[in-house]
Parts: C-alpha cells; structure tokens; sequence
C-alpha cells in the first residue's frame, strides 16, 4: 500500500493543522510505504516571490520532519526536483475535458471573486493528478477542501485507461479524516490562516502565549460553574487523556476556577508537547546543507519511483522513441 500526500508552501504551521491532518499523515509511516512532498509547483498559483518560496519550501521539509517524519522510512521530495510530473500533467491535460476543471472550486472560487483566473490555477488539478498518479499512490491523506481534486484524479486516470486501453494508472483512493473534531481558533471559529485566529506550533514563544491569552471565553466569574463545551475547554482538551478530561470537566462545574488558569495550563501543556518536536526542527534547520541532502534524497527515490509509471505512459501514447 502505497500512501502520498503533498502540501503547499503557504505559511506557519498551526496546531489545527497538526491535530487535524499531519499527526495523521504521519502515523501513516509505521505501516506503510510514504512519499511526502512540498508542492512548490502549486504554489505558483498564489505565491509570485522566488525567494519568499525557497523560504516557504524550505519551512514545510522543517515542518514535516521536526514533526516526525523519519527521512529513512519514508521519501520527502521536492516536488520541483520530480520534473516527470510536468510531463505527465501535460498527457493527463490531452485528456481532461474542459467542464471538469471548470466545476473546480478553486477556479470557481476565484471567478466569483471578481479575479481573472490564470492558467495555472485552472489546471491545478491536472497536475495534481500528476502528482497522484506517477507513483500509483494507493492512498492519499488529504482534507475535506481536496476532496473534489482526488474525484477528478480517479476520473483522468479511468479516462486514459479507457482512451489507451491499458490499465497504465491505479485509481488511489482518498483518505479524509471526516471523524477528527474541528480544532477552534482563538475567536470560538475553526482555527484557520485566512481567520487570523491561530495558535502557531513553532512560532515565537510571545506569540504563541499572546494567542492562547487571548482566547474568546464566556462572562462566568471565577465562583460560577463553567460551560465545558468553550473553545478554552477545547484547547485544553487537546493535550489532555481522556480521564483529566473528565476531571477537568467535573472541576469546571463545581470549582472556583479562573479562565486565566485555564489559558495557563494550555500554555504549559502546549510547550511541553511541541517542545521535542520544536528542538527537532530547530536541529535540521541548523543544517541546512543536511536538509538539501535529504531533499535530493528523496528526489532521487521518488523519481525511481516515478520512471516506469512515466514510461508506460509514453509506451501506451506512443510518445518517443520509435519501438
Ligand atoms: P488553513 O485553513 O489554515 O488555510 P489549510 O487549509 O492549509 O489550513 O489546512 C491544511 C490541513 O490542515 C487540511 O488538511 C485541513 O483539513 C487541516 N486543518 C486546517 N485547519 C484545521 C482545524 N482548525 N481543525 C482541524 N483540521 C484543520
Ligand atoms: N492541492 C493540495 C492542497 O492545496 C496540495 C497537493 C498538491 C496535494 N498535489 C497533491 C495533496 C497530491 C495530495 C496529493 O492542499
């Protein structure tokens, strides 16, 4: 079983998106063969700064390992150093009809905003089919919002099967982790980058203190007995077994308590748990010149990978040399 996932360059780290998707991901490796990737191509459809990019692609390798993933047991690449997956974007894009891209939330999206859409975003999900594909990705790890992507993935790789009439693509199969609960940002909304409402996982301490001080609570007074179901609670919760959960929900419905404490503790707990994990990260990124080797690594795995998938496609399109 085969399991990929890629994720754009777009910025810091929060803890939705580690309760919420890459602890998941990441549990993944123990069993299963992993490739993970950083999707610099894709983010040229928002990102227009070269050296703002190096930067972002560099954070999310920081990211991914500093969280755990273990460079030996699973392939973390570049997707920029994988070229093939432009080549096969390019055969996938000879089949794809037009409708189906113009369905895409992405596109759809940005032409009810007013915007004129680019090219690239319009076939943003053929290349990420692409990515999909040349691998024969069995599983892919993605959330609710990339849904549709991996439904037109599964219909491309039907069609060129059907068009060429071989069985040259795997149909991978989506892994969205709907049962996870939503974590709240600091206002009671889910937590999000386009909120402002974030708690970051590896950010300046102050900042990260200043959001969790800052989280929106109800007016009940010290001596009153607590709603459990708040955002402080929630949070809370998040780095909390399930027997001090039920401890904590007794004391916030009988006990004097301040929500002061409360942001406290989170505070306590969230740096104790992310601590191995920021020191992990701050160790690669103190050698950058490691962190390129794992990157080329990685690049040369996965487009080993990649050469028999690419070429029975080129096989089956009669694409190159004459046979
Ligand atoms: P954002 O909303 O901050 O832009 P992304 O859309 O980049 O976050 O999310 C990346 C991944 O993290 C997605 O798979 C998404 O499901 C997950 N995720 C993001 N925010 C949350 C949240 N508040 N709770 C749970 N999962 C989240
Ligand atoms: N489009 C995905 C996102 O914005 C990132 C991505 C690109 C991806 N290619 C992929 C995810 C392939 C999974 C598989 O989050």
């Amino acid at each position: 079983m085969r399991v990929l996932s890629g994720t754009q360059p777009s910025g810091e780290l929060h803890i939705g998106n580690y309760f919420g998707a890459l602890r998941q991901y990441l549990a993944l490796q123990e069993d299963h063969e992993c490739l993970y990737f950083i999707a610099d191509y894709h983010s040229m459809t928002s990102v227009r700064d070269g050296k703002e990019r190096v930067k972002l692609t560099r954070d999310v390798a920081l990211d991914y390992l500093g969280c755990g993933l273990d460079p030996q047991r699973s392939i973390l690449y570049r997707q920029s150093d994988v070229p093939e997956v432009c080549e096969l974007s390019w055969i996938l894009s000879t089949i794809t009809p037009m409708g189906l891209l113009e369905r895409c939330h992405a596109y759809k999206d940005k032409l009810a905003q007013g915007a004129s859409p680019d090219h690239g975003l319009f076939a943003y999900p053929v290349l990420m089919a692409a990515d999909i594909l040349l691998f024969h990705s069995d599983k892919v790890p993605v959330g609710q919002d990339q849904k549709q992507h991996l439904e037109v993935t599964r219909d491309l790789a039907q069609r060129f099967n059907h068009a060429y009439g071989e069985e040259v693509f795997v149909l991978p199969e989506p892994y969205i982790l709907e049962h996870l609960a939503v974590v709240p940002g600091t206002d009671g909304r889910k937590m999000s980058k386009s909120y402002g409402n974030t708690i970051s996982m590896f950010g300046a301490p102050k900042k990260i203190k200043k959001a969790i001080m800052g989280v929106t609570t109800d007016s009940a007074g010290m001596e009153d007995p607590k709603e459990w179901n708040q955002t402080v609670f929630q949070l809370w919760s998040l780095f909390a077994d399930k027997a001090e959960q039920e401890e904590m929900k007794q004391r916030a419905a009988t006990e004097s308590m301040g929500y002061g404490h409360v942001k406290q503790e989170i505070h306590e707990r969230l740096v104790n748990y992310f601590a191995p994990m920021r020191e992990r990260r701050e160790a690669w990124e103190s050698r950058p010149d490691d962190l390129e080797d794992i990157l080329a690594d990685g690049a040369k795995r996965a487009r080993a990978l990649a050469a028999p998938v690419l070429s029975a496609a080129r096989n089956a399109t009669g694409l190159g040399a004459l046979r």
